[in-house]
């Protein structure tokens, strides 16, 4: 048997068209008549503190989300492996906030949005792509996908990852030792990180005082399309203010929704969308579980699964 406890999402949705996918496997919503010693799966966004209670069978945790930093963090999160969502669809999205971000700020668009409000006419030509560097954290499915989307419109690319990577036409760095290296030739840095104990905060002051200045105009640049815990929104702001940071793109915020009293919506050069970079979508989600489930039964290992020592 199926559980769902989707919160925030269309569940009864998502349930039919679990059905559907699944024939006769049974699928079941928090308040139908259910033994819950008869789940194996449940399939989870957001979970309340008792969602697991009398799981005593469970087999597998699905989670809708690719990031499941908020579901190692639930207070009685049983010992079941958790499958995430990975999928192409869901880079697919990921890489379009990406392009779209790094192509906006490499084309100088907030200097010339300030221009077309002023009125005033001032030629300044952006650079080549191939002049500029984005620096992506996070090498692994959704920011290999983004170099992907990168690669043929010419930027020169780097990463940073936990563990070194060879990718053909991207400068590595991996780890500790590396990582201000890795800042130091970086003009667009985009953040693709899970998050973690490692990772919480990375994008602060310090960090952004050490990315490459005077190479892209209205540079420095940050986008976190990750997790608002990535960002120290008070350092950003003041970046922002005392020019250490040109611009930001920012997905995801400390608390959300985003505070109305949060100066970061009052600061031009600050982009700010509603945690909308990539959406785990019902049809290609359904498929994906339908799958796992599937094999599964049918004797074969879980994929995708969660390693929770590293927290990701
Ligand atoms: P993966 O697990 O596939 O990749 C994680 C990458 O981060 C790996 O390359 C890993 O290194 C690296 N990493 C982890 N810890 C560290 C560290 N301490 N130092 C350096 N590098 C590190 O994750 P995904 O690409 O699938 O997703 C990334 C995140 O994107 C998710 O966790 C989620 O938070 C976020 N997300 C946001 C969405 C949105 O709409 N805003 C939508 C979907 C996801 P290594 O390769 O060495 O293991
Ligand atoms: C995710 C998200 O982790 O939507 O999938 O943030």
């Amino acid at each position: 048997m199926l559980l769902l406890h989707l919160s925030d999402v269309d569940e009864a949705s998502w349930a039919e068209a679990l059905r559907a996918a699944l024939g006769d496997y049974r699928v079941v919503r928090r308040g139908d008549d259910y033994d819950p010693a008869d789940v194996r799966y449940i399939f989870v966004w957001k979970p309340q503190p008792d969602a697991f209670e009398g799981l005593s069978r469970l087999q597998a945790i699905l989670s809708l989300g690719a990031g499941v930093d908020a579901l190692l963090r639930h207070p009685a999160l049983p010992d079941a492996p958790i499958v995430r969502f990975v999928d192409d669809d869901l880079s697919q999205r990921m890489s379009d906030y990406v392009v779209a971000h790094v192509t906006m700020h490499h084309r100088l668009y907030s200097r010339f949005q300030a221009d077309q409000k002023a009125r005033r006419w001032s030629q300044l030509y952006p650079p080549a792509a191939s002049e500029t560097t984005v620096g992506i954290m996070g090498m692994g499915v959704l920011g290999q996908d983004a170099v992907r989307r990168l690669q043929p419109l010419g930027f020169t690319l780097r990463s940073w990852s936990r563990t070194p990577k060879s990718i053909e036409g991207v400068e590595g760095f991996a780890g500790a030792a590396d990582f201000d290296t890795f800042l130091a030739g970086t003009d667009i840095l985009v953040n693709l990180l899970p998050l973690t104990p490692e990772t919480t905060g990375i994008l602060n002051s310090e960090t952004f005082g050490k990315l490459r200045r005077g190479r892209l105009d209205g540079g420095p640049v940050i986008i976190n399309a990750a997790r608002g815990g990535h960002q120290r929104e008070a350092d950003i702001v003041k970046a922002l203010g005392d020019g250490t940071l040109g611009a930001a793109s920012l997905d995801v915020f400390e608390v959300e929704p985003l505070p109305a009293s949060s100066p970061l919506w009052d600061i031009e050069n600050c982009y700010i969308t509603p945690h909308i970079a990539a959406i785990s979508n019902e049809s290609s989600g359904v498929r994906y579980f339908t799958r796992i489930i599937k094999e599964h039964e049918a004797g074969a290992a879980l994929s995708n699964v969660v390693d929770r020592s590293r927290g990701y």
